[in-house]
């Protein structure tokens, strides 16, 4: 059985079993193509899941933090309007080259990008949408440009990327097609980032600086050095929590408590993810549903 039916039949049983942690599926680099999922999708309706996946990415909490003794964390929740179809069909994948991990994401059965991923050892990287720019432009953009989907970016990144510094110069280089927040923490002190890009390169690059105090980074949907609209307090309401935590007690446990704050989890919140490149096998996401 190929591993995209294998998945398939994965996402099935868990359905069954409604587990709050999304199905593990391998997907080896060398054999199968990831567009080989598609069929296995037959069970949703086509047009509703491609209007769902071009628009992924609606509002989303991203965070990066070192705590006392250097050691970088990054959580994510990723919140979309009609999260129903996406909760049920979203995997981790682990992508295999010669019986390796080469890297690991978070993503949706049939999706080709990422929007969450770890390069083990290496580095981790999340994206939260940037919400500029009308939806005709960056539709026209997409079409026109020779630039690629932001999700296919933070994938290519992973795949290839040696380190934390060229994972960071190739997320805030690489022409995109639509306005993104790249949150991106390796494996070393101070090894922890949110680029703001433009389709053409970086806008802001905002690093940790855990000596002046600033240990950790908030990304939801706005530039940092403005003021988020008075209706969605999600960056105060984790930047609290945070301090709250404090660095000596920053894991991955109180990240994903803080990232299980409301409103940083809200209605729309579809999975939130913990990582930490330095100890890849703790890759840890949850499907989220508020009754
Ligand atoms: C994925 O591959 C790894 C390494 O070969 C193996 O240990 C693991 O059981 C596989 N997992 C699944 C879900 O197939
Ligand atoms: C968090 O702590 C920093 C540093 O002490 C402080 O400047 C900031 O106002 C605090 N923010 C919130 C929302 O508690
Ligand atoms: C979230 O969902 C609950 C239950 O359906 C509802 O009562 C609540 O008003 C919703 N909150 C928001 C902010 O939409």
């Amino acid at each position: 059985m190929g591993a995209g039916r294998r998945c398939a039949l994965l996402l099935l049983l868990w359905g069954a079993a409604r587990a709050a942690a999304p199905p593990l599926c391998n997907v080896s680099l060398e054999q199968e193509p990831w567009q080989r999922w598609l069929p296995a999708l037959r069970h949703f309706d086509p047009a509703f899941l491609r209007a769902a996946l071009a628009r992924v990415i609606e509002l989303c909490t991203s965070i990066v933090a070192q705590d006392s003794k250097g050691n970088i964390y990054h959580g994510r929740n990723l919140d979309y309007a009609f999260g129903d179809i996406l909760r049920k069909i979203t995997i981790d994948v682990q992508f295999m080259q010669n019986g390796q991990v080469a890297y690991k994401g978070t993503t949706f059965m049939g999706y080709v990008g990422l929007w969450t991923g770890q390069s083990p050892h290496k580095f981790t990287i999340s994206g939260d949408e940037r919400a500029k720019g009308r939806w005709w432009e960056n539709a026209i953009a997409a079409f026109l440009s020779r630039n690629i989907p932001v999700s296919w970016l933070i994938r290519d990144t992973l795949s290839k990327a040696a380190d934390f510094q060229a994972a960071v110069l190739k997320l805030a280089a690489t022409p995109i097609i639509a306005d993104v927040y790249y949150i991106v923490a390796g494996t070393s002190p101070k090894e922890g980032v949110v680029i703001t890009r433009n389709r053409r390169g970086p806008a802001d690059i905002w690093p940790l600086e855990p000596t002046a105090g600033a240990w950790f980074r908030v990304e939801t949907n706005y530039d940092h050095w403005t003021t988020p609209p008075p209706f969605d307090n999600r960056r105060a309401a984790a930047i609290k929590a945070l301090n709250a935590t404090g660095w000596e007690n920053i894991n991955f446990e109180t990240l994903f408590q803080v990232l299980s704050v409301r409103p940083v989890l809200n209605n729309y919140t579809i999975y939130t993810t913990v990582m930490s490149a330095a100890a890849p096998d703790k890759y840890m996401t949850q499907i989220r549903t508020l009754e």
